[in-house]
């Protein structure tokens, strides 16, 4: 009793902030032979990780199917089929299908499990009755956790088109944000003064001090330029990673950056890719105050615990000296195993 009262309420909290913001509710009825679930249930998981997508059954037609979907808002074509069931099979779809099975704990239950959680698996999800004369759906929003990263090219600010700026994140083991991404991100105290694409086309920067030169006279929020074009402007770019399955060291050392490259694979690993650099600050809380070589040629450290000696940023972050000539020779390396 007392653990269901507290599911609820962490699930209205939840909801809260996503009604706040959402833009499209479905209006659905109120499903009859499905039990809807409570508002804005949101299933969260990691990278890597397997979820259960909630759906019971209330009543049990004769004849019934059951059909889960992915909803894509704005995408035209056929819809994201996952999987059609009846009483004593089912048959997967698509993308999604070979990760995904039903659950079928018991007489009633129309779950989905989906497993090797992808960054791009994040949205909603519908779960379908079938009879042929009412047909019954919910929604269930999938989130998957992580943190969002601002990314600019080895060449400068603002030289990424909207397909470069998707090319860049995955290259960094990431994909770019969502607007849902990157506002969790800004309430989790992101505050950028360059403007990035993010995945709808859209360019945003996240502000939570206003200063002169990123809109002082603006509250704090997330600034839009709204909708750019994608061959032709240019911006930086926000990309969203979760967690991965190897982990990233430092090795300590005064390395050039191609030394930084043989010093990792004396290790039999990488330069770590900035994505799991972030990846390690966020969920192991990976801290350590020296500047390090990553793959793409630029050299960071992550922070946990701001002082005074490194860096002198309030604030926890992971903190980037750019892109050194690659033949200076007073970096570490960050590893990636
Ligand atoms: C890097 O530094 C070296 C040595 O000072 C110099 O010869 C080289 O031109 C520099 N490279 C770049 C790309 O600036």
């Amino acid at each position: 009793m007392n653990c269901a009262v507290i599911l609820l309420l962490t699930s209205s909290c939840f909801c809260w902030t996503s009604a706040l913001y959402s833009t499209s509710r479905p209006a659905t009825k109120k499903p009859k032979y499905l039990i809807d679930p409570p508002a804005c249930t949101e299933v969260v998981g990691r990278r890597g990780s397997t979820v259960t997508l909630p759906c019971m059954l209330r009543i049990k037609p004769n004849q019934y199917k059951v059909k889960w979907t992915k909803l894509e808002p704005g995408h035209i074509g056929p819809e994201n089929i996952i999987m059609i069931s009846n009483a004593h099979a089912f048959k997967p779809y698509g993308r999604l299908g070979p990760r995904a099975s039903l659950r079928k704990a018991h007489a009633m239950d129309a779950s989905l499990i989906l497993r090797s959680l992808q960054l791009e698996d994040g949205g909603k999800y519908r779960c379908e009755l079938i009879n042929g004369i009412e047909d019954d759906n919910v929604v269930i929003t999938l989130r998957i956790e992580g943190v969002v990263f601002p990314y600019q090219s080895e060449d400068g600010r603002y030289r990424f088109t909207f397909h470069a700026a998707k090319e860049a994140c995955s290259q960094q083991d990431g994909t770019l944000a969502t607007y849902q991404q990157l506002h969790r991100a800004w309430m989790e105290g992101l505050d950028w003064c360059n403007a990035g694409w993010i995945r709808d086309g859209t360019v945003q920067y996240p502000i939570i001090n206003p200063r002169p030169v990123c809109g002082a006279e603006m509250s704090p929020g997330i600034r839009t330029y709204g909708p750019k074009d994608k061959d032709r402007d240019r911006f930086d770019a926000f990309c969203f990673t979760s967690q991965t399955s190897g982990s990233v060291f430092y090795v300590s050392g005064s390395f050039s950056f191609e030394q930084a490259g043989r010093a990792c694979r004396r290790q039999v690993a990488e330069l770590a890719l900035v994505g799991q650099l972030y990846a390690a600050w966020h969920f192991q809380k990976y801290d350590q105050c020296d500047g390090g070589w990553l793959k793409d040629g630029s050299v960071r450290f992550p922070i946990n615990n701001p002082r005074k000696r490194c860096g002198g940023i309030p604030e926890a972050g992971v903190r980037s000296l750019g892109f050194p000539n690659k033949t200076t020779h007073i970096y570490g390396a960050y590893c990636y195993r």
